[in-house]
Formats: C-alpha cells, sequence, structure tokens
C-alpha cells in the first residue's frame, strides 16, 4: 500500500505505483487544478510540491507531477495548487500574480503559482532566486514581464520575514494555509515500506527519462523504484575522496556545501541543467544509465575519472570511462544497479570546469557540453581530463586528447595543437540540435574557453583563434 498526505488528506491507496502523480492527483482525487500541458517535464503546468520529512522539519522541492510515478510519494507530503489556498482570501503568492496581471489565459498560472510557493518554502541561505524557481514554467500569453514583476515582489515580501520557523511564519504572513503545521506530526505517524520492491522490471529512480519515453507503459505497472534507497543517497567526502549515491539528485549537488568549497563554480555550472523542477528529481544514476551522449552529469563526471560502484549481490567497481560502451550500450548486467560513483578530490593544482552550449540557456539539453580536470605544476601539464558530449555516440572522454597534453607546457601553441588530436576523436551527426560542422566547431570553442576560464591570466581568447 502507498501511504501519503496529499494536501491535507491522508493517501492509502492500493494504485500501481507506476501511476504519474498528475493522473492520480487529476483523475484519482478530481484536483483539476494541476494543469495537464506537455507530459514531458517541459512547461510546468503540472508543478506539485513534495514534502520530505527531515528530523523534526519538512523539506519542500517542487517537481512535475507528469514524468513522477505515484510509488515516489510513499510517506511524503504532496501539495498541489488546491492545498495551498487559504480559506478566503488568495494566498501572496496569488495575489502577487493578480496585482501584477500576471495571469490571461490562466493555465499555467498554478504552475507558476505552486513553484512560487516553492520558493518560499525554501531556505534563505539557498542563493536561489525566485526567477530560478519558475525557470521550469513556461507561459504562451504575458510575455513574462508582469511575472517577473510578481515575483519580484514575493521575493521582496519574504526579504523581510524573519525565517526561525519558516511553516509557521508564511501561515502568520499568509503564504501558506494553517494546516501545513499539523504536517510533519502527521508525517511522523505515517508508517511506509520505503522501497517498493517488485521482482523484475526496470528500475526507476525519478522517473525523468523513463517517463518521457514510456509513461504509458509504466503507468499499468508496480514499478522497482530506487530513487529513495537509503544506501543509494549520501554525499561523502574525506580528504581525498568523494562519494555520492546514484540517487542523489542534481539539487541535492548543487545545494551541497562541501562540494561548493571543492568546486566553488558548481552553482554556476548545474543551474545549466534543465530547470528547477527537473534538477529536484533527476539523480545522477539515471543520468549516467540513459547513457545520453549530451547528459550533463555524465559530461561531468568523466571529467574527473571518477570510478563508478555497481552493485548486486556483491560490488564491483570499474572506472567511469570504461562504461559505455557503444550508443545507449554500457557495461551493466542484469539486475545490476549503479550504487555510487567517487573520485579523488582535486589537489591544489588541479582545476576543474564545466561548459553547455544550448538552444536555451534553460530548461534545455546541450548542443555540446564539456567538462576538463587539469593539473598543473610548474607551467607544465601533468595531468589533463577533458569530456566532450554530443560529438559520439556515447558520453565521450577524450583519451588521446588528453595523451596528447600531458607533459606539455601550458601554451597557446600547444592548446591548439592538442584541438586537433580532439578533432581526430570525436564523430559528430547532424541532427535538430545542429550539423556536424556546427558541433565541431563549438566542440573546438568549449575546449579553448575551459583554458581561457581557468588560466585568464596566462591564455587569452585571441591567441587561440
Ligand atoms: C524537461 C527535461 C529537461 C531535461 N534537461 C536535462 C539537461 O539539461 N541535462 C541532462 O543531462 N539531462 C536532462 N534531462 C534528462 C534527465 O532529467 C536526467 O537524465 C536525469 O538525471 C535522469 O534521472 P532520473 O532519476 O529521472 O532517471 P530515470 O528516468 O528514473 O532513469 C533513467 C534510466 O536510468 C536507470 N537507472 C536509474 N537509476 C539507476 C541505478 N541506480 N542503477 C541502474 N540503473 C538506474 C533507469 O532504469 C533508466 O533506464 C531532462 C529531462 C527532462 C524531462
Ligand atoms: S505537463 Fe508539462 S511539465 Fe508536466
Ligand atoms: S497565462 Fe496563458 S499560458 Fe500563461
Amino acid at each position: 500500500m502507498i501511504r501519503f498526505i496529499l494536501n491535507n488528506k491522508l493517501i492509502e491507496t492500493f494504485d500501481k505505483s507506476g501511476i504519474t502523480l498528475l493522473d492520480f492527483i487529476r483523475d484519482k482525487n478530481q484536483l483539476k487544478g494541476t494543469k495537464i500541458g506537455c507530459r514531458e517535464g517541459d512547461c510546468g503546468a503540472c508543478t506539485i510540491l513534495v514534502g520530505t520529512l527531515k528530523n523534526d522539519t519538512v523539506n519542500y522541492k517542487s517537481i512535475t507531477s507528469c514524468i513522477s510515478p505515484l510509488g515516489n510519494a510513499n510517506g511524503k507530503h504532496i501539495v498541489t495548487v488546491e492545498g495551498i489556498n487559504l480559506e478566503k482570501e488568495l494566498n501572496v503568492a496569488q495575489q502577487v500574480m493578480a496585482d501584477n496581471f500576471a495571469t490571461q489565459c490562466g493555465f499555467c498560472t498554478p504552475g507558476f503559482v505552486v513553484s512560487m510557493t516553492g520558493f518560499a518554502l525554501q531556505n534563505k541561505e539557498n542563493s536561489n532566486t525566485c526567477t530560478d524557481a519558475i525557470s521550469g514554467n513556461i507561459c504562451r500569453c504575458t510575455g513574462y514581464k508582469s511575472i517577473e514583476k510578481a515575483v519580484n515582489v514575493l521575493e521582496k515580501k519574504l526579504l523581510t520575514i524573519d525565517e526561525t520557523d519558516q511553516v509557521a511564519v508564511l501561515i502568520k504572513e499568509e503564504f501558506l494555509p494553517n494546516y501545513f503545521k499539523t504536517i510533519p506530526e502527521r508525517l511522523k505517524q505515517l508508517t511506509f515500506a520505503p522501497w517498493l520492491n517488485v521482482s523484475g522490471g526496470n528500475f526507476v529512480a525519478n522517473g525523468t527519462d523513463l517517463y518521457v519515453r514510456h509513461a504509458d507503459v509504466l503507468s499499468q505497472q508496480n514499478v522497482n523504484l530506487v530513487g529513495d534507497v537509503a544506501s543509494l543517497k549520501g554525499i561523502t567526502i574525506t580528504d581525498t575522496i568523494c562519494k555520492i549515491g546514484a540517487s542523489v539528485t542534481v539539487t541535492e549537488i548543487l545545494k551541497n556545501e562541501d562540494l561548493i568549497e571543492v568546486f566553488p563554480k558548481l552553482k554556476d555550472f548545474l543551474k545549466l541543467v534543465s530547470s528547477e523542477q527537473i534538477r529536484n528529481m533527476g539523480t545522477i544514476g539515471g543520468n549516467f544509465v540513459n547513457a545520453s551522449p549530451i547528459g550533463d552529469m555524465s559530461i561531468f563526471f568523466l571529467a574527473l575519472n571518477s570510478t563508478l560502484h555497481i552493485i548486486k549481490e556483491s560490488e564491483r567497481q570499474i572506472p567511469y570511462q570504461e562504461f559505455y560502451k557503444d550508443y545507449k550500450k554500457y557495461d551493466l548486467r542484469e539486475g545490476e544497479l549503479i550504487a555510487a560513483i567517487s573520485f579523488e578530490i582535486p589537489d591544489t593544482n588541479t582545476k576543474f570546469n564545466f561548459e553547455k552550449v544550448s538552444k536555451r540557456t534553460h530548461l534545455d539539453i546541450a548542443s555540446v557540453n564539456s567538462a576538463c580536470k587539469i593539473t598543473l605544476e610548474n607551467e607544465l601539464i601533468t595531468a589533463a581530463s577533458f569530456s566532450v558530449g554530443g560529438v559520439a555516440a556515447v558520453p565521450k572522454f577524450l583519451s588521446k586528447t588528453n595523451a596528447f597534453l600531458k607533459g606539455k607546457k601550458l601554451s597557446a601553441e600547444n592548446i591548439k595543437e592538442a584541438e586537433k588530436v580532439l578533432q581526430t576523436e570525436i564523430t559528430p551527426i547532424s541532427d535538430v540540435r545542429g550539423t556536424n560542422i556546427y558541433k565541431r566547431l563549438l566542440a573546438r570553442q568549449l575546449f579553448f574557453a575551459h583554458f581561457v576560464e581557468l588560466y585568464p591570466d596566462r591564455i587569452e581568447l585571441g591567441e587561440l583563434i
């Protein structure tokens, strides 16, 4: 049985765990405020909040319910736009939208209002802006200016409130209805099975790849959910090694203070990945096994010379660079699960960078993306590790280019020579994201960009092009 709280109501259901939360909410519970737009995680019309109990507080995040399996709601608080209504008046998010004429046909409005409420519920320490929080919401009518005004007003209101007890304050300030204060205690009382383990069938982490392609089939099934399995979560960092569980989401990485210390520009890098809602769901294990040649997290971790930890009865470890064999073919045997990825913490001589070019800055997959890790000692490159996506059948680790650079002086001349080697390693094809010629050009530009970004005092763009 799946048990959770939907708005203010306890849900106990034997429905298939693979049905989408969107269909469960709209069809089984007649809550029609959550809209159906694209059913692909792209438009944000179906945005809901998911609250997870941690210690005594509930952490809320926004997700797109159209590509989320019902089973992942187990033990949580699911909030739809109806669940943030106050008894009589509009709540603050609804009121600022109305005051700023930020709604026309109104179809997108519930999604925006829920995302804005999700933002209000986040801790202020998080450097997100409310504009980031609505990055996964699309409006076809307003042209966004009025929505921008509305979120700015909301943000200003939030700056003035004390956040010692965020939920209590948000209730007092009319962002949230009263019943929210009862949720932590009610979730504590809820008994539920954390992993709906069904023999056979594929693993589903948080579904952002699988449900775009197979929602119809998965909706008919009880699915093997691994997104909440405790042993696949968690980020641990020792002096030399970092290990990240396969079910850790992009948002969890982006907000991890220890990782930000290791990669000071982590937030800038990862804000280029999808949208707030999708980052809140998408796991690294899902990104690796989806095996898209342009998977952002794949490219990121390839350049770190990472090790994959794979489990079944026992654990085996392989270099991540050896995981991909051909287009969507990889070294994972029947029933095996990726448990984690680990990598050496870059030392003080080592720098890391990530670059991505896509048609839209946000909520778009890359045309070409690239990451690199370079160790420089006494002007010599003692180790180089570059990866590039969108230019081969697999996320590409540039072994020849890396070997070429090793032991070379850091100079414009050597970088230009290395780029020639890079071009021999890639085999881009023309598709909707660009022609093969364009992608070769992008691979070159991103390769150069890494050096200019990491060593601005030594390498100038003008010397390279
Ligand atoms: C609107 C939208 C925008 C997106 N934008 C981007 C983007 O900018 N960049 C990007 O890289 N991706 C993007 N994606 C793709 C997707 O969000 C990521 O690939 C995400 O990381 C997948 O994780 P998941 O948990 O949702 O995977 P799922 O869909 O649950 O699973 C994907 C695959 O991985 C397998 N799997 C999951 N976990 C494990 C495990 N532990 N062991 C073995 N197999 C496992 C599943 O069986 C499945 O085959 C986008 C998706 C959407 C819908
Ligand atoms: S319906 Fe468009 S994101 Fe869900
Ligand atoms: S108001 Fe019509 S889509 Fe946004």
